[in-house]
């Protein structure tokens, strides 16, 4: 019997304590408001938050990226106060992406003591010790080209190998990954991100890392990061767009979750301390798939630019209204798994969560 033929029977039969009526009513739990908050499953704090930032060199820009209303390139001298205002509701971690001033082949100002990452790693340091830095280690920002990594570029470097003109070349990059993550903890970063999908990228910086003498600096893995349409209004915001070609050979096909449970495996055996899945919104069960899998180590999800830019258009519209629907997708995030949530609406949504 199905529930309506179920409660048509004990209608009939009188079958039951309360003749005519269901015994299970799960709408006496949802009486008030009180009870509702008593019975919610599911939490969700600005400590959850992690708020993405972008710096630029000058001095007072504030830069608003056009497809992310409400989200802006800012020079050094601008951050102290964003920071404050961020610790101010309660958000406890910051991720950095730089906009250098010059970019080339291999993109020298990621590693330079005074690139841009590394002057607002400083800079934040002094304003407010405590806010947790967090920087994203990837070389397409700095890159003339835009990719990823160092390409097979003017005919292969080894022809036995076979790849592709413009293939990014895995290993060679790898060192310059663990420059970047030694030189950005050196800036005072507390995380490092690497986010290119490169094989064996948590592993060389681990090494970078230790052999530096950081071996307290913990690693935030991009372990599932897909080739998504969802990063557009990012590569505006960040200016790393790929000026050919796209991702694809290192980001993974968005149709795979076994592939998934494998990157995560190496970058566990690599020595990540915290696992990522990248997009969030389209990968819900990507998510709840990682953590049960890896339910020891830390996860995070990234609710990245094109997912706030969907929510930001329609809102402008009058046809979502914002602070419900934003707070409803991380409340989904967390619930389908996500310790962490890293979003452009860590500010908004945490002002919103203080009035709850
Ligand atoms: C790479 C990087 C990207 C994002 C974060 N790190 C872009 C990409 O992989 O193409 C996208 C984040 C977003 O869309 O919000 N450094």
């Amino acid at each position: 019997m199905n529930l309506l033929e179920e409660m048509a029977f004990e209608r009939q039969t009188g079958n039951g304590r309360t003749a005519g009526f269901p015994a299970a009513r799960p709408r006496r739990l949802r009486v008030s408001p009180q009870m509702r908050v008593m019975l919610r499953e599911t939490s969700l704090s600005p400590g959850h938050l992690i708020y993405p930032l972008f710096v630029t060199h000058g001095h007072g820009v504030r830069a608003e990226i056009g497809s992310m209303p409400g989200v802006y390139q800012l020079s050094v001298d601008e951050l102290a106060g964003e920071i404050r205002s961020a610790a101010g509701l309660g958000i406890s971690a910051v991720l950095l992406f730089g906009i250098p001033a010059k970019k080339d082949p291999i993109g020298l100002e990621n590693f330079a003591a005074d690139g841009i990452v590394q002057q607002a790693a400083r800079a934040i340091k002094d304003a407010h010790a405590e806010m947790v830095v967090i920087t994203d280690v990837c070389l397409c920002e700095y890159t003339d080209h835009g990719h990823c990594g160092i390409l097979n570029v003017g005919g292969p470097n080894r022809p036995e190998l076979r790849l592709p003109e413009g293939y990014v070349l895995n290993d060679q990059t790898l060192e310059i990954l663990a420059k970047v993550a030694v030189s950005h903890a050196e800036a005072g970063a507390d995380i490092v991100a690497p986010s290119g999908m490169l094989d064996g990228m948590v592993g060389a910086i681990r090494g970078g890392l230790d052999a530096a003498g950081f071996n307290h600096t913990p690693i935030l893995s991009y372990s599932t990061k897909y080739a998504s349409g969802f990063y557009g209004p990012f590569r505006e915001a960040a200016q790393g767009a790929p000026k050919s070609g796209d991702r694809r050979s290192h980001q993974m096909d968005p149709a795979n979750v076994r592939e998934a449970l494998r990157e995560t495996a190496l970058d566990v055996a690599e020595g990540a301390d915290m696992l990522m899945v990248k997009p969030a919104l389209a990968y819900l069960d990507v998510i709840r798939a990682v953590h049960t899998e890896y339910p020891q180590l830390p996860l995070a999800a990234y609710n990245v630019s094109g997912e706030y830019a969907m929510v930001k258009a329609a809102s402008a519209n009058g046809w979502l209204d914002e602070e419900r629907v934003v707070l409803e997708i991380l409340t989904g995030i967390r619930r389908a798994g996500a310790d962490l949530i890293i979003t452009y609406h860590a500010k908004d949504a945490a002002r919103w969560l203080d009035r709850i």
